[in-house]
């Protein structure tokens, strides 16, 4: 059967900025993520601190930080972010943040597109990023992009997927997010590598599900989750986003369109819709471009 409840991870203001040419002001970026907080969102993904020439539109990631910390206090630190190496993490910790991401890759190509590292570097510059928060009092949660296929690679081996993320727990992660960084995979494969992962030892409640929507499969993925026991789905606000090193990755699966489908089956959530909406409506305000979410389209039209 299906879960009564699950958590939705909002990662708008990372993965949903992250890919806009357009430089966003930090105010915005701020009033944003309280907007989403606001709403209920039990876990609002707020920046990377990532090399600022590689991702410029999130250069300002302390500077974000700080501001959040001016109005939410202490309770910015709970405020996930991103950390590649122990530079991100140096600068994280200088914040206080007590939820880290590092995100591996499954595929050797986007590995180097990603990290400037081969598929198997970047376990040796993940492995002192995770040993070192997990002292200071962080979790860890690691990212697996490229799960069901690359645009440079094509289809990826799922035993290969195990394995990147297999290693990613062994170091000491507490949570699997499984992206499907561009968007290409369908129900099937979701159920299949699930499954796979729990029969190589991974407890099910370590694993979230992390989908770009470029192929409209979104929804019946997280629809393939649900069935295979996976309780976290991460989305984006509005439907924002992108990898910028993902050639052909589109936005994430909209929050608003996770939070129908979840109202129609009764799965609680524990957000409010509209002012997740609303907060999507004002940010696409801001920025004069409408959001690509249908439910958005439908809820503000
Ligand atoms: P590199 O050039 O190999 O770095 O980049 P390096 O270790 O050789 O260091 C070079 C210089 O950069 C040094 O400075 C470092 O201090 C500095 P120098 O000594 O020359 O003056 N540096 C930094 N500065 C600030 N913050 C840092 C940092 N690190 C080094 N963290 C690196 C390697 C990993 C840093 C680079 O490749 C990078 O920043 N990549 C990030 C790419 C990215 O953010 N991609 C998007 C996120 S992943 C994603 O979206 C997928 C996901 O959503 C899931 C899915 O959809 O699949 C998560
Ligand atoms: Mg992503």
């Amino acid at each position: 059967g299906l879960p009564s409840a699950i958590t939705v991870y909002e990662v708008g203001p990372r993965d949903g900025l992250q890919n806009e040419a357009e430089p966003v002001p930090t105010a915005v970026k701020a009033e944003l993520v309280r907007r989403l907080l606001a709403a209920g969102l039990p876990v609002v993904e707020a920046t990377s601190f990532v090399h600022p020439r590689w991702v410029p539109q999130l250069a300002d990631a302390g500077e974000l930080l700080d501001t959040l910390a001016g109005d939410l206090g202490d309770a910015a630190r709970d405020l996930p972010v991103l950390v590649p190496n122990e530079r991100g993490l140096d600068r994280a910790l200088e914040r206080g943040c007590r939820h880290v991401a590092v995100f591996g890759s499954a595929t050797e190509t986007f590995a180097q597109r990603n990290l400037n590292r081969s598929w198997d570097q970047q376990f040796a510059m993940f492995a002192p990023v995770v040993e070192r928060a997990l002292a200071a009092g962080a979790d860890v949660r690691a990212y697996v992009s490229m799960c069901f296929g690359d645009p440079w690679e094509g289809d990826v081996d799922p035993d290969r997927v195990v394995e990147t993320g297999q290693r990613l727990l062994a170091m000491g992660a507490t949570q699997l997010s499984l992206g499907d960084t561009i968007g290409v995979g369908t129900a099937g494969q979701v159920g299949d590598l699930v499954r796979r992962f729990v029969a190589a030892g991974t407890p099910v409640d370590r694993l979230a599900l992390h989908f770009h929507d470029t192929y409209g499969q979104a929804l019946a993925n997280v629809l393939a989750g649900l069935l295979a026991g996976v309780t976290t789905y991460d989305a984006s606000a509005g439907g924002l986003g992108g990898c910028p090193y993902a050639e052909s990755a589109t936005g994430n699966l909209a929050t608003e369109d996770l939070l129908w489908f979840c109202r129609g089956l009764g799965i609680d959530t524990g957000v409010d819709l509209d002012a997740v909406v609303a907060a999507s409506a004002w940010l696409a305000d801001a920025r004069g471009r409408p959001s690509p979410s249908a439910v958005v389209r439908a809820l503000t039209g």
